[in-house]
């Protein structure tokens, strides 16, 4: 269908749309192509003739791989013992139980914790970085749970992204766009929401939203475990509050009953519609009365500052009062008091500045003034009848 010009970008297409081929029955659609694509970026064709190559391909019989041959090799490798290797003294240890990995943190407090390197995987290949000593946390089976109580959903620091934005996506389905947006699916499939968090990095997507739901983490040291708000984790420009041989162990998300009245939205900006770096990511909630006064009042940025970090001032002036367009005017004006943003090539201060006032507004207009009118609709129907 002429999808390849240079080729340069091939490659990666031809592994998305296998993992398509594999996954999807039925010819998709070209949303769900487009979902599979993204992150893939070719210079010379335009994306049709690559969209058309993907649905063509269920014209023909479908040829699947043989998988059992596959599966049974990955699970002799399973079944091997815990890997360490050594080269020249630096260590690389794989452990396989929680009890083992928190031992060797203890014994090596400095080496770096990997997952699925996303992100540390980058510090190697674009700047040469030695990474030390590393514990491999991928095949810690206890850190790899999901558990969902009455109140609260507890994600092991070892879930893949995918898996815990799905999970979260269904029980706060304003986080769908977020979730979609975070990454291309084999970046989502590989990196963890523990590796995300544990990071630190500014402009990780994930905390806003978090810290603006009251996500807590459980760190842990040995067999001694704490918890700890995930707004108080980040001290400083990528200096956690992890102490010499802890690590984060879970996240927890509470879940609120009467979601009615709970109000949550999160918005990242960015060049590229999917898979960019934000520029900026916002989180705003809030509980909602009959009267339209807000409680709870929580707002949260990344990229505005060295840490993921609440907006109080803005916060303060919400907290408590009835939201009304006025109101939302002087909050905008109190995040000047909250940020004080970098120029970057991503962004300017002043772009950053302004894009996060505009959040807020779209907030209330989405959130709140819909709301209302809704309500005045069904009042002025009540009426007619
Ligand atoms: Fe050239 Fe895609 S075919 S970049």
């Amino acid at each position: 269908m002429h999808g390849s010009q240079c080729g340069f970008c091939t490659p990666g297409f031809i592994m998305s749309l296998w993992a398509m081929y594999e996954n999807e029955q039925h010819c998709p659609s070209k949303d769900q192509v487009s979902n599979y694509l993204s992150g893939n970026l070719c210079r010379c064709t335009g994306y049709r003739p690559i969209f058309d190559a993907a649905q063509k391909a269920y014209d023909y019989p479908r040829i699947l791989l043989k998988r059992q041959k596959v599966i049974e090799v990955l699970k002799e490798i399973k079944a091997l013992p815990a890997l360490h290797l050594n080269d020249h003294g630096q260590q690389f240890f794989a452990p396989k139980t929680l009890q083992d990995f928190a031992a060797l943190r203890l014994q090596l407090p400095q080496a770096r914790i990997v997952a699925g390197s996303t992100d540390v995987g980058l510090w190697v290949t674009k700047q040469g970085r030695n990474l030390g000593d590393m514990l491999y946390i991928g095949q810690v089976e206890e850190l790899k749970k999901i558990v969902v109580t009455d109140h609260a959903l507890t994600i092991g620091a070892n879930v893949s992204l995918s898996d815990a934005l799905i999970k979260i996506s269904d029980v706060y389905p304003d986080f769908q766009e977020l979730q979609r947006r975070f990454a291309s699916m084999p970046i989502k499939n590989a990196g963890t929401l523990g590796g995300n968090i544990a990071n630190g990095s500014p402009i990780g997507d994930s905390m806003p939203a978090l810290i603006t739901l009251g996500t807590r983490l459980i760190l842990r040291a040995g067999e001694q475990t704490r918890e700890i708000a995930l707004e108080d984790f980040y001290i400083d420009y990528q200096k956690t509050a992890l102490q010499l041989g802890e690590f984060v162990e879970a996240i927890v998300i509470p879940l609120r009953e009467g979601q009615t009245s709970f109000k949550f939205a999160s918005y990242k900006i960015a060049k590229r519609f999917e898979q960019d770096i934000s520029a900026v990511c916002a989180a705003i909630s809030c509980d909602l009365d009959n009267d339209d006064v807000a409680h709870n009042v929580r707002i949260a940025f990344g990229g505005m500052a060295a840490i993921p970090k609440r907006a109080k001032y803005a916060e303060a002036i919400l907290e408590g009062q009835q939201l009304t367009a006025e109101l939302i005017v002087l909050a905008q004006e109190a995040l000047s008091k909250d940020y004080q943003p970098l120029d970057d090539g991503r962004a300017s201060s002043a772009y950053r500045l302004h894009v996060a006032k505009n959040c807020l507004q779209r907030f209330y207009v989405e959130k709140i003034l819909s709301q209302t009118i809704t309500r005045v609709n069904d009042l002025i129907a009540m009426m007619e009848i």
